[in-house]
């Protein structure tokens, strides 16, 4: 199984809309794809049309639910552990009650009916944020084609470095997937070539394209509102980029955990 959380500082970069549609198009290829909630503003329910729903992820957290009774099957190989609002409290709690970096892995680590994890996070240095880092393996960023995404992404690939020193370890970053691309614009040129220098492996850009903005509005993935456009096509290759990469070889416990790398070019 492998665990990816799709992480950065700053909000609008395309994280939510990386996580339903790289998790759609996995399970399109066959694979079982957990998508877990992490933000507060509990943006994947929304964005793949799920509403109805009484527990979500805080009530783990506060030990009111179990994980299972949460789980929401989603689409076809795909289920969902909602976030809600209520978060945002329960992490406030979290801080002051329990401070810990290992909450997530307590509460998943029976969820091994998956291929995939994929964690959609908050663009903020929460206690979530840092359990998200712990628990996964992998991380990937999303760059949107702004000067201040580019910044925001490397302060965040410096922010990565300290927790992995302070902590002893960390997830890789695995990849940085560019997003929003417009040809037409310098910029986006400009952040392409800059993004080439900051160490992990850059993908192929995600197209700006209208019909990913409102896909999330009709609770459908890309795939499902705009099976020909553009984004789906990018986020189908970013897929089989995804698919491709090798495992990270990391079970046995945390003290294998690998530690950060800017570098992997697999
Ligand atoms: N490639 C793209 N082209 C056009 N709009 C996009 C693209 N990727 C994301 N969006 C839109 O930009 C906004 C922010 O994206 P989102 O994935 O929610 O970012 P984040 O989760 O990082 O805050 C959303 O309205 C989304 O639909
Ligand atoms: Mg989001």
């Amino acid at each position: 199984m492998r665990k990816i959380a799709i992480l950065g500082f700053k909000g609008g970069i395309g994280k939510t809309t990386t996580c339903v549609n790289l998790g759609a198009a996995l399970a399109l290829r066959g694979h079982r794809v957990l998508l877990i909630d992490t933000d507060t503003q509990a943006n994947l329910s929304i964005s793949l049309g799920i509403t109805d729903y009484k527990k979500s992820l805080s009530d783990v957290l506060v030990r009111k639910a179990k994980v299972e009774e949460c789980i929401i099957p989603a689409r076809k190989n795909v289920d969902l552990l909602p976030s809600s609002l209520a978060l945002f409290k329960v992490q406030q709690r979290m801080v002051l009650e329990m401070a810990r970096e290992e909450v997530f892995e307590e509460i998943f680590s029976g969820l091994n009916d998956y291929d995939y994890q994929l964690l959609d996070c908050a663009p903020s240095l929460s206690l979530l944020t840092i359990n998200s880092i712990v628990y996964v393996d992998e991380v990937f960023i999303p760059v949107s084609m702004e000067m201040l995404a580019m910044a925001g992404a490397e302060q965040f690939i410096g922010y990565l470095q300290n927790i992995s020193r302070t902590l002893g370890r960390a997830a890789t970053i695995r990849l940085v997937i560019p997003t929003m691309y417009d040809p037409r614009r310098r910029v986006s040129k400009q952040v392409m070539k800059l993004l080439k220098d900051l160490g992990p492996r850059v993908t192929r850009p995600i197209r700006d394209d209208t019909q990913l903005s409102e896909a999330p509005g009709q609770g459908k993935t890309i795939f499902e509102y705009a099976p020909r456009s553009r984004g789906a096509v990018d986020y189908a290759r970013l897929t089989e980029t995804v698919a491709e990469m090798s495992l990270l070889t990391s079970t046995n416990g945390k003290s294998s955990r690998l530690p950060l790398q800017k570098n992997d070019s697999q």
